[in-house]
This record gives structure tokens, C-alpha cells and sequence, in this order.
């Protein structure tokens, strides 16, 4: 990580960074935004180094977003700890940490969602009702609120990201939306803030996640092309570390479309898996 000298300004209220962001603009200056719901790690600080590298200016979002949590999710145990993420962002460049509280999102209780009924439902949607309904409209806010001309999502959310990028592209928001590659820990579990939840054994254990993902890859390599087969291929190994399966699917990378029971080419698996009361998901490209 490059060490900056600057500290990130924290700024708490949506009329000051729409404030800040408009004056930017009008100063001809890029600016990033790197949507956080916080507890970063090092997954998010490679986002705020793109971010850094390609714009004057770089703004993260640290919000836990109450509308994207279902009523029996994790939103009152997730991790909180501003200070210590606001030094991170400093430290990969960041110039504006932008920390709002929900009354300053929302001093109504939100009426207009941004909703995608072909796709909010599917994989993850399926068992998060109203998840994704409640991350586009936050991630709508955010642009109008920080007006970058460039946002940074982690792959790692695969289905949220191209729901965004479908959002971006379906209402003309002018933001290019860039995705940046998973970062993982040292036995392939991807890096999530949730991942915080684990215990020792279980994160260990987790690491079959990529493994079962990764034998996928290899069985279609080999020329399998039979969509249950290689969907086993990565239930066993996570079932074998004691993992318990919420779903596995192959959908079209372009599209999100299931594949059917053939797997040709430009396909990805997607897993939502628990190991302990953890939920962790992950995909990987075929
Ligand atoms: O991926 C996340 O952390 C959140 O879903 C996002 C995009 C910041 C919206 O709250």
C-alpha cells in the first residue's frame, strides 16, 4: 500500500459532498467513488488504489445501507469501525471519506426504489428479498450524491455488479462503472468483510469454496460440458469441509441467464454457501 500524507476528510452530511463534488466538477477534476459499506479490507483498499490512480480525486462511501438487509440479516452486528477505515483510506490515497448516517439518507423512509424485476430475484435475490432492490437504489443515491465519472465494485459480488452496470447503462447515470478482480486470502476464500464472522476452523475450512470452484474450471477445461456434473464438482468439496450449500448455478456471464444442462462457453458458477452462520459467496469463470 503506498503511504499518502494526507489524511481522507470525513464528511458526514449528503448536501456537503454534493456541495464539494459540484465544485470538483466544475474545477475539471475526475472524480472516483468507491461504494463501502465499511470494515475494509484489503479487497476494498485495491478499489481506492484504482480509484487514486485514474482520477484527481477519490471519494469512499462507508454506509451500511439499512434498506439492503433483510429483517433476520446481520445489519446490527455488522462490523462498524470509521476511524480505523477512514486512516485506511488515507493511506491508499483516498482524499474524501464519506460516512453518512441513515437519518442522512434517509429523513424519509425510502418510497422510490430502483428495482430490476428480471434479475433481483435470481441466485442470491431468491433468498435476500428486496437485497438488491435496496443496493441499486442506495448505489443510485451515491451517484447523485458524489457525481463520479467512475465507480469501483469488487467482482467478488458478481450478480450485484452487473445489476449495477445494467443500472448505470438502463437510466443513463454518466459514471463508467469498473470492476476490479477478487482479492483472496492465502487458501483462495475470497476477501469479505463477513469473512470477520469466521471462526479460525471455519475459515480454514472455507478455503474449499475456491477449490470446488476452481475443479469446476478444470473438469470444463478437460472438455466437460454437463451443467449438473460440474455444479457436484464444487458441492462436493464444500460439503466435504462441512460447508452447507444455498445454491449453485451456471448463468451466462453476459446476461445472468442460467445456461441449462449444457455449459458451452462464456459461463460462470455461482455459489452462496454457509460454514458455521456465516453466508459467504463466491464465482469463477468457466
Ligand atoms: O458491496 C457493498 O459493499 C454494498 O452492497 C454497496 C455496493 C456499498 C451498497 O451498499
Amino acid at each position: 500500500m503506498r503511504k499518502h500524507a494526507e489524511k481522507s476528510k470525513i464528511i458526514r452530511s449528503s448536501p456537503a459532498l454534493q456541495k464539494i463534488s459540484k465544485k470538483m466538477l466544475a474545477q475539471g477534476k475526475s472524480i472516483g467513488l468507491v461504494p463501502t459499506m465499511g470494515a475494509l479490507h484489503k479487497g476494498h483498499v485495491s478499489l481506492i488504489e484504482k480509484s487514486v490512480k485514474s482520477n484527481d480525486v477519490t471519494i469512499v462511501s462507508i454506509f451500511v445501507n439499512p434498506v439492503q438487509f433483510g429483517a433476520n440479516e446481520d445489519f446490527a452486528k455488522y462490523p462498524r469501525r470509521l476511524l480505523a477505515d477512514a486512516k485506511l483510506c488515507g493511506e491508499a490515497g483516498a482524499s474524501i471519506v464519506f460516512a453518512p448516517e441513515p437519518k442522512d439518507m434517509y429523513p424519509l423512509p425510502l418510497q422510490t426504489f430502483v428495482h430490476n424485476p428480471a434479475l433481483e430475484n435470481l441466485y442470491c435475490g431468491a433468498y435476500r428479498p428486496g437485497h438488491f432492490a435496496g443496493v441499486l437504489s442506495v448505489v443510485a443515491k451515491l451517484f447523485n450524491i458524489a457525481m463520479p465519472c467512475k465507480a469501483y465494485f469488487g467482482e467478488k459480488d458478481f450478480q450485484q455488479l452487473h445489476l449495477i452496470r445494467r443500472m448505470a447503462c438502463d437510466l443513463n447515470f454518466s459514471v463508467k462503472i469498473i470492476g476490479a478482480r477478487t482479492i483472496r486470502e492465502k487458501n483462495g476464500l475470497a476477501m469479505s468483510s463477513r469473512n470477520e464472522y469466521l471462526s479460525t476452523e471455519e475459515r480454514a475450512a472455507a478455503g474449499s469454496i475456491y477449490a470446488g470452484l476452481l475443479a469446476a474450471k478444470k473438469l470444463h477445461g478437460q472438455g466437460e460440458v454437463s451443467a449438473a456434473k460440474l455444479k457436484s464438482a464444487v458441492k462436493e468439496r464444500i460439503e466435504r469441509a462441512s460447508g452447507k450449500i444455498q445454491y449453485v448455478e451456471i448463468v451466462n456471464k453476459n446476461d445472468l441467464m442460467p445456461v441449462g444442462t449444457k455449459v458451452l462457453r462464456n459461463a460462470v458458477v455461482l455459489v452462496a454457501c454457509y460454514f458455521g452462520k456465516t453466508r459467504l459467496i463466491d464465482h469463477v469463470e468457466l
